[in-house]
């Protein structure tokens, strides 16, 4: 794996995500919709782990190796149109969550392919998309002093997307790649974003999962 693309790379998850994959020594390119944003936050991801990182728009992003998603499912379907040439054949993993704020409730809309990553696979037909990270909070990322413990759980109808993308989850100290086995179980996964997100509310933590007994 030469170099990992992220599309929406600016906002604290893919910045931390990037945080710990260039830490780790893997090349990043943070994709943006401004160039200049892109840019900006390549220059703080690199401030923070170090490692090989640069920054620009989206587009640049998707001729990564590997693509990960980190846009928020409000914009999800509109980005991916403008990159499917572009990213063709490539993984492409999702850790987007569609969760819903409304009624100061925290939950996930019922999207109609069944999850974020279920839709992303219909929108980039020809890619193997896998569904990780959803549950891995931006916060603690960000800050490479912290140890992130915790599972990744990682979902694919490619088995050797699969493994790739729990070898690059490894490539994070501290956490595990758990098979969570075909993309539809990405439903649940993304559920337990809500879960955890009501947990952090509630207990004023930021939370992580770990599956025991596997
Ligand atoms: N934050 C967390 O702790 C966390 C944890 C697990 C999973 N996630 C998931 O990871 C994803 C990113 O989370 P985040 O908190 O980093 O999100 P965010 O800051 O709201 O958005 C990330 C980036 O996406 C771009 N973006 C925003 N609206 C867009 C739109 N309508 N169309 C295209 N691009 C748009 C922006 O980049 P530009 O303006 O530079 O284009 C923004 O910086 C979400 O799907 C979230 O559910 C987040």
């Amino acid at each position: 794996l030469a170099d990992v693309g992220f599309i929406g790379g600016t906002g604290p998850e893919g910045k931390g995500l990037a945080v710990r994959f260039a830490h780790a020594g893997l090349s990043v390119i943070i994709g943006s919709r401004s160039a200049e944003r892109g840019a900006e936050a390549a220059t703080e991801v690199a401030g923070i782990g170090g490692g090989n990182v640069t920054g620009g728009m989206n587009l640049d992003a998707a001729a990564a190796d590997m693509i990960v998603v980190t846009v928020p499912y409000s914009g999800l379907a509109d980005t991916l149109a403008d990159l499917e040439e572009a990213i063709g054949e490539k993984i492409v993993v999702s850790a987007v969550v569609p969760l819903n704020f409304g009624g100061g409730r925290i939950g996930v809309i019922d999207t109609a392919d069944g999850s974020a990553a279920q839709e992303i696979q219909r929108l980039l037909p020809r890619s193997s998309v896998v569904g990780a990270f959803q549950n891995l909070a931006a916060g603690h990322l960000l800050d490479v002093a912290h140890l992130v413990e915790g599972d990744v759980i990682v979902c694919s109808d490619d088995k050797e997307a699969l493994a790739k993308v729990i070898e690059l989850a490894q490539r994070i100290e501290g956490i595990r790649g758990v098979n969570g086995g075909p993309l539809a179980v990405s439903r649940f996964v993304e559920g337990v974003t809500a879960l955890l997100v009501n947990i952090n509310r509630v207990n004023k933590v930021e939370a992580a999962i770990k599956v025991v007994g596997v």
